[in-house]
């Protein structure tokens, strides 16, 4: 595990995985970029290259590659590792083999099937015309790497078996299943297939969408061993990265409408796969982005998944928008009626989910009728600032019925929505809270000339050098730097450090890390061996006026000790003639 970690560490360079994420600038000898773990405006994150560590110098978030990725991505360690293993092709080796050789088999049984899909497309007229008139050109469908299933039983099944799969296998990748006379038969037949990606860009399920008419529309893996439909948004390994810049996602119904949006040019759109939005979902967005506009299907259904993803969504922590598309349109048949500016300007006219519901209750009711207060009571609970309450309340309160001055009618509404919030928290009563937000540690203080001496340790030139005056650990003050010393000597006992600093930098507990790189602070000058004696030496001096005065602070004002120094003193004398 720790050769691996190493491994990990040595191959993946810190600043371009934050790169990938976060636009970086040289700054000195650092990388400079927003910070996002915060509400960044100006530029407060370094990182730094040969330590293979960032930190945030308003927030304090700091870490290695792996908080890094445990941090942006929200996972554990372990996936972590697996996720920079991954980038870095290192093997690692898992615990449970039995497991590993059945994912291994259905992965590969499921690209063989996206290779056999692919091929019959390009033998399927029929299918390509559908997909050109839905207005998926041959382009779109390279890129998303569309396929098709030919309406046969034994297609796939005799292709895999030639191929030397099991068919038990294709069945666990959701590829076949046993007809009534005992033999595999297809699943996907006469469909257009999707081939579904997890969030890393990996091949892991199908959907197939009918030929023109017929029942059912849709069909999609069920969840496999390499597959939970709970936890995956189709399209998010391409549009993870533009939402984590744009700092907002688009959520639709489906691929088809991700497709749509993507050649529209919204390109962070993402979908959840013909179930309902889960909290994992959630969870799995909140890690890229703080806003999400929903964009369902303008009927009843889709306003009611909409309102329920964006309680989801709330309660996640993550604050949603609702876009409603014109009638009996999706974004899909948006882009193909009226091109890719109104799919732009749908997104755009996103409103907060108490605006939308309001909306909704306006065309469906009258002021005139109990519902319509009713329904409205419990829109403007749903706001989710004093700001937005007042916001909507103001032009609602005027119809208020029974009511004539403005600001009783206002005060009224008040109440209303007040009460139907307490009613709403009621019910919610007893549902997990979401996990609270860590406490970020302060840096520890170290002086000048402690910094001097241990950010020598990261020069290779100095290191030596370094590592020898970490010995006199009473020379530093600081008690951050005391400890730094003691840490660097007990992981390296009898010679300096011979890796890279990004190695063994980060095997250290995480304050002496980054001790040592906020030693290395955004502007320090260039260090020579003369700065590093010179600084151990002032040190020592210190050190040394340092013990002289509290052997003068015990004595006086105490008169035992003052004897015990004068003892000290005599002896002293005495040894030297
Ligand atoms: N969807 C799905 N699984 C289902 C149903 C729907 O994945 N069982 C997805 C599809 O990917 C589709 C989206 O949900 O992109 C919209 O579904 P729906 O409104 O039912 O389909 P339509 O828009 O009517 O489908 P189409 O445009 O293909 O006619
Ligand atoms: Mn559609």
């Amino acid at each position: 595990m720790a050769d691996e970690l190493d491994q990990v560490r040595s191959r993946i360079d810190i600043v371009d995985l934050i790169g990938q994420r976060q636009s970086l600038k040289k700054a000195g000898k650092h990388w400079k970029g927003l910070c996002p773990f915060h509400d960044d405006r100006d530029p407060s994150m370094i990182v730094n290259r040969a330590m293979g560590r960032y930190k945030c110098w308003a927030c304090g978030a700091s870490g290695d590659i792996f908080n890094w990725v445990m941090e942006t991505q929200r996972v554990d360690f372990k996936e972590a590792l697996r996720i920079l293993a991954d980038q870095a092709g290192v093997e690692i080796r898992r615990q449970d083999p039995k497991k590993r050789s059945e994912r291994e088999e259905v992965e590969k049984i499921t690209a063989a099937a996206q290779s056999y899909f692919r091929a019959e497309l390009g033998k399927s007229q029929a299918a390509r015309d559908y997909l050109e008139q839905r207005g998926i050109d041959k382009q779109t469908q390279d890129e998303w790497g569309i396929g098709y299933a030919p309406d046969t039983f034994e297609g796939l099944t005799s292709t895999l078996q030639k191929k030397g799969f099991s068919l038990q296998v294709a069945e666990a990748a959701f590829l076949a299943k046993p007809s009534s006379r005992g033999n595999f038969i297809d699943i996907f037949r006469g469909r257009v297939i999707v081939p579904i990606k997890d969030e890393r860009g990996r091949l892991i399920a199908f959907g197939g969408r009918i030929l023109g008419d017929g029942q059912p529309k849709y069909i999609n893996s069920s969840d496999t061993p390499i597959f939970r439909k709970g936890r995956i948004l189709y399209g998010l390994d391409r549009a993870k990265d533009v939402i984590a810049k744009a700092g907002y996602a688009i959520l639709v119904e489906g691929y088809m409408d991700v497709i749509a949006c993507r050649m529209a040019g919204v390109e962070n759109s993402v979908a959840n796969l013909g179930t309902a939005f889960t909290e994992e979902h959630a969870g799995i967005l909140k890690r890229w982005c703080t806003k999400v506009v929903i964009l369902y299907d303008r009927d009843t259904a889709g306003q009611k998944a909409a309102m329920k993803t964006a309680e989801i969504l709330l309660e996640a922590g993550v604050k949603p928008l609702i876009a409603m598309p014109p009638e009996g349109e999706d974004p899909d048949s948006l882009l193909q009626r009226d091109g890719a500016k109104a799919v732009q300007e749908l997104v755009a006219s996103a409103v907060t989910p108490t605006e939308q519901r309001i909306q909704l209750v306006k065309e469906k009711f009258s002021p005139a009728d109990d519902e319509y207060w009713n329904e409205i009571a419990e829109a403007l609970a749903m706001s989710s600032s004093p700001m937005e309450l007042e916001r909507c309340l103001e032009p609602l309160a005027v119809d208020l019925p029974g009511v004539s001055d403005r600001s009783s009618a206002q005060a009224m509404l008040r109440r209303m929505a007040a009460k139907a919030k307490r009613k709403m928290t009621a019910e919610r009563k007893g549902r997990p809270a979401s996990e609270p937000v860590p406490e970020r540690k302060k840096p520890a203080r170290i002086s000048g000339l402690e910094s001097t001496v241990l950010r020598s340790l990261i020069i290779p030139a100095l290191a030596k050098q370094a590592w020898e005056l970490l010995e006199d650990n009473e020379m530093f003050h600081s008690p951050a730097a005391k400890a730094a010393a003691m840490a660097v000597r007990t992981e390296f006992p009898d010679a300096a450090p011979d890796v890279e600093p990004s190695i063994w930098v980060n095997r250290l507990a995480e304050e002496v890390a980054e001790l040592l790189m906020q030693a290395e602070g955004p502007d320090s000058v260039e260090l020579s061996s003369e700065h590093l004696a010179s600084a151990a030496k002032r040190l020592k001096a210190k050190s040394e006026a340092r013990s002289r005065q509290a052997m003068v602070e015990t004595a006086t004002g105490d008169d035992e000790a003052l004897q015990k120094l004068n003892e000290s003193l005599r002896k002293a004398h005495k040894k030297t003639i």
